[in-house]
C-alpha cells in the first residue's frame, strides 16, 4: 500500500488538533513537624486559606496559618498516621460538606459523613458547599416578622423568637438549655406535619459540639420518639473528636442550612454549644502558636462567632433578582446558639461576645431550676430584640402584663419573706405572681400550640386563678386547655390564626373561663397552704418541687 504524504500530514494534523493535554499541576510539600493534631508543611507556596490538603493514607487537613516559609495545618481524622517527611498535596478545594435534602433525617459528622449506620448518604459532587460562605448582605434581607414558635409558654409569650433571628440560650450547666432546643425542634412538627418535603415544614439542624456522646444519643432518641427526626439533621462533633472537627462543625451545619434557606425554606439551627466550640478553637490556635489574648483565646475569637451567626437571616422576597445564589426568596435561617456560663457569670469573655452578636438572650438560672421553676427562664434579664412583631395580636394582648407582673412579684417576694403586715395591693401582686409562675411552668417534650398557650396564660393574667390555691393552678390550667379544645374548637382555631383581633375573642374567652371555673373541682382539697407548693400528680418531678425553698430565695437577689 502506497502512503500519500499529504494523507499522513493531514492525519498528523488532526491528531495534533485533537490532542488534549492531561497534565495538571499539583503543589506538593513536605511535613516538617507533626504533633497534637497539627502539622507544619514546607513548600506549599500557592496554598489557599482554609484549603483542604491531602496527606498520605487519606488523612485530610485544613490550612489555617499561611506563613512565610511554611503552612500550619490542622489534621482531620487519624493524625497519628502522619509522619515527618510525608508528602502533602493541595486539592484546590476549600473545605466543604455535602448539602441537600438527602441529609435530612440523618446524623452526620463535621464532614457530612453518616454516623447513624443507616447507609451512605447519596449526594452529587454539585451538592458540595464550602463550609464558610459570605452572609447575605443588607439588601438581600428583610426584617424579621414571622414567628418561630417554640411551644414553650414562658418563651413564646414574653421572649418571642422570629424567623431569621439569632437568640442566645445562656445558663449554667444542667439548667435545661438542651431541653429548650429539643422542645423547640419537636414543636416545628406543627409547621408541616413533620414531612420534610412539605414547603412549610421548618427544617431543623442540631449541631452538637463537644457534647458527651450519650447526650447526643439521648437527643436523637427523643427526636425519633417524637417524630421530629424526619425533618432534622444532627451534626455531631462530640467531645472525643479532634478539636478541629469540633470548631468546624457549626460552620458545616450552617452550610447545610443555607442550602435550604437559599431555596426559600425556613430553617432552624441550634449550636449546642459555642463555649465548647471556642475552647476547641483556642486549643487549635495555641498549638498553631497564634498569640493568646484575653482568657488565652486568640484575637479573632469574636470573629469566629460573629461570622457564624451573621449567616442567620430572613431573606428578602426579591433575593433571587439580586444574587443568583438564591433560587427562591423569602427563606430564613433562625439560629439558637447556646453558651454555658460559670456560676451565672454573664460578664466572662465568650458570653459577652455572643450576647453582643445575637438579637437577644434567654437566660436560664440555676436557682430557679432547683426551685422547680422549669423552664428556668429569668424573665428580668431575658429579652428578644426583634421578636415582638412575630407574635399574634391576641398573644400580645394576653401576655402584655405578664412581664411586669412577674418582675413586680420577684421584687416584692424579697420583702415578703421578712414582713407580715403587707398592704392589700402588695398581697394581691404576690398572689398573682405566684400563680403566674405556676402557669409558666412546663414539662419537657410537651410543646403547646399557640391557642393552648393563650388560653393558659389568659387564665393567669385575667385573674381567674387568684382565688385558687397555688397547688391547684396547674390542674386548672390543664383542665381548662382540655375543656377549650373539647368544647370550643372554633374559638381555638381563631386563637391560633394570625389575623384574629383581640376584640373578636375577648368576650367568648371570658365566658369560657367563667364556665370552666364554675365546673372546676379542686383535685386535692387538703392543699390549702401556699408554702408547700406541690405539683399535681402526673406532672414532672413532684418530689423536687416539694423540696424547693418557699418562693425560691436566691433568685430575687439577682435582678
Ligand atoms: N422543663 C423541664 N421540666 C423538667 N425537667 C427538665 C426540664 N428541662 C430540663 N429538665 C431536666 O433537667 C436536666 C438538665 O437538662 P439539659 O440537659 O437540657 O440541661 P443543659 O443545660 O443542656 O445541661 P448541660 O450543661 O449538661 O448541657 C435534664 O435531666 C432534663 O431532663
Ligand atoms: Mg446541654
Amino acid at each position: 500500500m502506497q502512503l500519500q504524504p499529504s494523507e499522513v500530514t493531514s492525519v498528523l494534523k488532526k491528531e495534533i488538533e485533537g490532542f488534549a493535554s492531561k497534565t495538571t499541576t499539583e503543589s506538593v510539600g513536605q511535613v516538617l513537624q507533626v504533633g497534637d493534631g497539627v502539622a507544619r508543611v514546607y513548600g506549599l507556596a500557592d496554598c489557599m486559606m482554609s484549603e483542604l490538603l491531602e496527606f498520605p493514607e487519606g488523612v485530610m487537613g485544613v490550612a489555617l496559618n499561611l506563613e512565610e516559609d511554611n503552612v500550619g495545618v490542622v489534621l482531620l481524622g487519624n493524625a497519628s498516621a502522619v509522619k515527618e517527611g510525608d508528602t502533602v498535596k493541595t486539592t484546590g478545594r476549600i473545605i466543604s460538606v455535602p448539602t441537600g435534602m438527602a441529609l435530612v433525617g440523618r446524623v452526620v459528622d463535621t464532614l457530612g459523613r453518616p454516623l447513624d449506620g443507616k447507609g451512605p448518604i447519596r449526594t452529587e459532587a454539585s451538592d458540595q458547599r464550602p463550609i464558610e460562605q459570605p452572609a447575605p448582605n443588607v439588601v438581600e434581607r428583610q426584617p424579621v416578622k414571622e414567628p418561630l414558635m417554640t411551644g414553650i409558654k414562658a418563651i413564646d409569650s414574653m421572649i418571642p423568637i422570629g424567623r431569621g433571628q439569632r437568640e442566645l440560650i445562656i445558663g449554667d450547666r444542667q439548667t435545661g438549655k438542651t431541653a429548650l432546643i429539643v422542645d423547640t425542634i419537636i414543636n416545628q412538627k406543627k409547621t408541616g406535619g413533620g414531612d420534610p418535603q412539605h414547603p412549610d415544614q421548618v427544617i431543623c439542624i442540631y449541631v452538637a459540639v463537644g457534647q458527651k456522646q450519650s447526650t447526643v444519643v439521648e437527643v436523637q432518641r427523643r427526636l425519633e420518639q417524637s417524630g421530629a427526626m424526619p425533618y432534622t439533621i444532627v451534626v455531631c462533633a462530640s467531645a472525643m473528636e479532634e478539636a478541629s472537627m469540633q470548631f468546624l462543625a457549626p460552620y458545616a451545619g450552617c452550610s447545610m442550612g443555607e442550602r435550604m434557606r437559599d431555596a426559600g425554606r425556613a430553617v432552624l439551627i441550634a449550636f449546642d454549644d459555642l463555649t465548647k466550640q471556642a475552647a476547641a478553637y483556642r486549643q487549635v490556635m495555641l498549638l498553631l502558636r497564634r498569640p493568646p489574648g484575653r482568657e488565652a483565646f486568640p484575637g479573632d475569637i469574636f470573629n469566629l462567632h460573629s461570622r457564624l451567626l451573621e449567616r442567620a437571616a430572613k431573606l428578602s422576597d426579591k433575593a433571587p433578582e439580586l444574587n443568583k445564589r438564591y433560587s427562591k426568596g423569602g427563606g430564613s435561617m433562625t439560629a439558637l446558639p447556646v453558651v454555658e456560663t460559670q456560676e451565672g457569670d454573664v460578664s466572662a469573655y465568650i458570653p459577652t461576645n455572643v450576647i453582643s452578636i445575637t438579637d437577644g438572650q434567654i437566660f436560664l438560672e440555676g436557682n430557679l431550676f432547683y426551685a422547680g421553676v422549669r423552664p428556668a427562664v429569668n424573665v428580668g434579664i431575658s429579652v428578644s430584640r426583634v421578636g415582638g412583631s412575630a407574635q399574634t395580636p391576641v398573644m400580645k394582648k394576653v401576655a402584655g402584663g405578664l412581664r411586669i407582673n412577674l418582675a413586680q412579684y420577684r421584687e416584692l417576694e424579697a420583702f415578703a419573706q421578712f414582713g407580715s403586715d403587707l398592704d392589700k395591693a402588695t398581697q394581691a401582686a404576690l398572689n398573682r405572681g405566684a400563680r403566674l409562675v405556676e402557669i409558666l411552668k412546663q414539662g419537657q417534650y410537651v410543646p403547646l400550640a399557640n391557642a393552648d398557650q393563650i388560653v393558659a396564660i389568659y387564665a393567669g393574667t385575667s385573674g381567674a386563678l387568684d382565688d385558687l390555691p397555688v397547688d391547684q393552678v396547674r390542674a386548672f390550667e390543664r383542665g381548662f386547655v382540655e375543656f377549650m379544645n373539647d368544647t370550643q374548637p372554633e374559638l381555638m382555631q381563631q386563637l391560633n390564626a394570625w389575623k384574629t383581633k383581640w376584640d373578636a375573642v375577648e368576650e367568648p374567652l371570658k365566658a369560657a373561663a367563667a364556665a370552666y371555673k364554675a365546673q372546676f373541682s379542686p383535685v386535692d382539697k387538703s392543699g390549702e397552704t401556699v408554702e408547700k407548693t406541690k405539683a399535681p400528680a402526673g406532672t414532672d418531678k413532684p418530689a423536687e418541687a416539694a423540696k424547693a425553698p418557699p418562693g425560691g430565695k436566691g433568685e430575687a437577689a439577682s435582678h
